[in-house]
């Protein structure tokens, strides 16, 4: 797809379909129209005198005062559904010349960039006949004034490898678990390493594990086939003195719980327990798409939860790297187990942030629902920011609190700590992890609410890819 700007007026310009957002209460230019405004109510029509465009599609926006964020979303998306059933080829598009809240029109520029994209995805790998749901939209085209060029086409630029990023991860975390193993996920990340010079990936497989001493790492994955991996990429585009920032990504290809099987209600869908995994790996692609000067490590901690024979079993104790030992309370609460190994492997990188992302509780979903992602740091201002970029890209995450009042809730008779207790499931998550961040800034984002949709028809969103990305842009700065 191709995004460009223009300067001109809608009036005079060929197109194939000119978008145009109509108000309810503001409707004086189609008078007697099956047009009212309402919100989302569409209206295709050809040849319309006065205007150069073969097809112009009025958009319905609601009330000019209470278009907020979501609803400029959903109207991005019945745009893109609508012109999708017609053969245009082009759109040139001034739906970003609606109000919403206070966003400037470089944002709702790029806010349509990314969520046209995310419109336009498809996930067909997996159809024997692809379904020839084949759309002819090559280009959208945006008309601002020239006040605007430089910054919309910055924000262009953005939207657009933000565009990308989602779709890579959304790519990742539809493939399902018997095809997305621990190892493809490092062998998409070696071969996209390969394309580009200034990032290097380095593979750990589960005897260079032993050897660093990742017993709860390693714990995890006793009951898999599949081979656990550390996958590594780093990321050189600052200066060489300059601290990288790690992202820590879960990736649990596929998460039955272990021997605390998941009742089968809710195991389907846990191919999703990538998602932190494929979100930062994607937010490095965008990072490196836009050539930021920062210097970025990505870390992702690859594994499969299964029952088996071999598996880790409740009560089991084991060694982390770090030296302190856990008991194991219930063998589903691995995220935190692999983590905290790749938590204590960051330390060697002398990083300025480490921000894990993670689907770690269902716990997040009761509290937050699938706005927000929750947040849990030891470094505030490290929250503020995070807090800012996922305001920014409407990609959300609230922070939630890690007193130490809650480190109790760990307390275990045998072990140093356990990997459960305590009510609330998302905090004692993160204060688990808290145990293994003490030397650095960190953050914790737990994305079960986000990541992916648990309906029927299930799907991968993408997110925090947005959120990650733009604070990423905004170190840059
Ligand atoms: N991967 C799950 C969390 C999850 C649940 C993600 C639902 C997406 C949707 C995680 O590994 C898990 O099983 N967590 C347990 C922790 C509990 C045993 C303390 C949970 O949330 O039930
Ligand atoms: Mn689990
Ligand atoms: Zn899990």
């Amino acid at each position: 797809m191709d995004y460009l700007v223009k300067i001109g007026k809608a009036e005079n310009e060929l197109t194939d379909a000119l978008v145009l957002p109509v108000y309810s209460d503001e409707t004086s230019i189609i008078k007697n129209a099956d047009m009212t405004g309402k919100f989302k109510q569409t209206l295709l029509l050809h040849e319309v005198p006065g205007f150069k465009a073969k097809r112009v599609l009025l958009i319905g926006c609601g009330k000019k005062d209470e278009l907020t964020e979501a609803k400029y979303q959903e109207l991005i998306n019945q745009m893109v559904t609508t012109i999708q059933q017609t053969c245009a080829k082009q759109i040139l598009c001034l739906l970003p010349e609606v109000s919403c809240k206070k966003r400037s029109l470089p944002w709702k520029i790029r806010h349509t960039v990314i969520h046209a994209n995310a419109a336009l995805y498809q996930f067909n790998d997996f159809k024997s006949k692809k379904e020839s749901n084949e759309h002819a939209l090559k280009s959208f085209t945006f008309l601002v004034p020239k006040t605007e060029l430089d910054k919309v086409k910055q924000a262009i630029k953005e939207g657009i490898a933000i565009g990308h990023a989602m779709n890579n991860a959304k790519d990742l975390e539809n493939t399902p678990g018997n095809i997305c193993t621990p190892k493809y996920i490092a062998k998409t990340a070696s071969i996209w390493a390969k394309k580009h010079k200034n990032v290097k990936c380095t593979v750990l497989g589960e005897k260079d594990m032993a050897k660093l001493g990742m017993g709860a790492l390693l714990a995890v994955g006793l009951g898999s086939e599949n081979e656990s991996q550390l996958i590594v990429l780093e990321y050189n585009g600052g200066k060489k003195s300059q601290k990288p920032i790690a992202l820590v990504g879960k990736g649990i290809t596929f998460d039955t719980g272990g021997i605390c099987l998941k009742p089968s209600t809710a195991i389907n869908g846990m191919k999703y327990d990538m998602c932190g995994a494929a979100s930062v790996f994607a937010a490095l692609q965008a990072a490196v798409e836009l050539k930021l000067p920062l210097n970025i490590v990505v870390v992702i901690v690859s594994a499969e939860n299964m029952p088996d024979g071999k598996a880790i079993r409740p009560d089991d104790i084991v060694t982390t790297m770090s030296g302190l030992t856990v008991e194991i309370g219930n063998t589903d609460a691995e995220g935190r187990l692999v983590l905290c190994d790749a938590l204590t492997y960051c330390e060697r990188f002398k990083p300025e942030y480490v921000i894990d992302v993670a689907t770690l509780t269902g716990a997040v979903i009761v509290a937050l629902g699938t706005q927000a992602s929750g947040l849990l740091s030891n470094h505030q201002a490290l929250a503020d920011d995070l807090v800012k970029a996922g305001n920014e890209t409407f990609d959300r995450t609230w922070q939630l609190p890690l007193w130490p009042e809650y480190q109790d809730g760990l307390d275990s008779q045998f072990a140093d700590m356990n990997n459960v207790g305590g009510e609330a499931g998302t905090i004692i998550g993160a204060s688990f992890l808290a145990r293994f961040t003490e030397k650095f800034q960190w953050a914790h984002l737990d994305i079960a609410g986000v990541a992916h949709v648990r309906q029927k028809k299930a799907y991968g969103t993408g997110r925090p890819v947005p959120l990650l990305t733009q604070f990423l842009i905004d170190k840059a700065k």
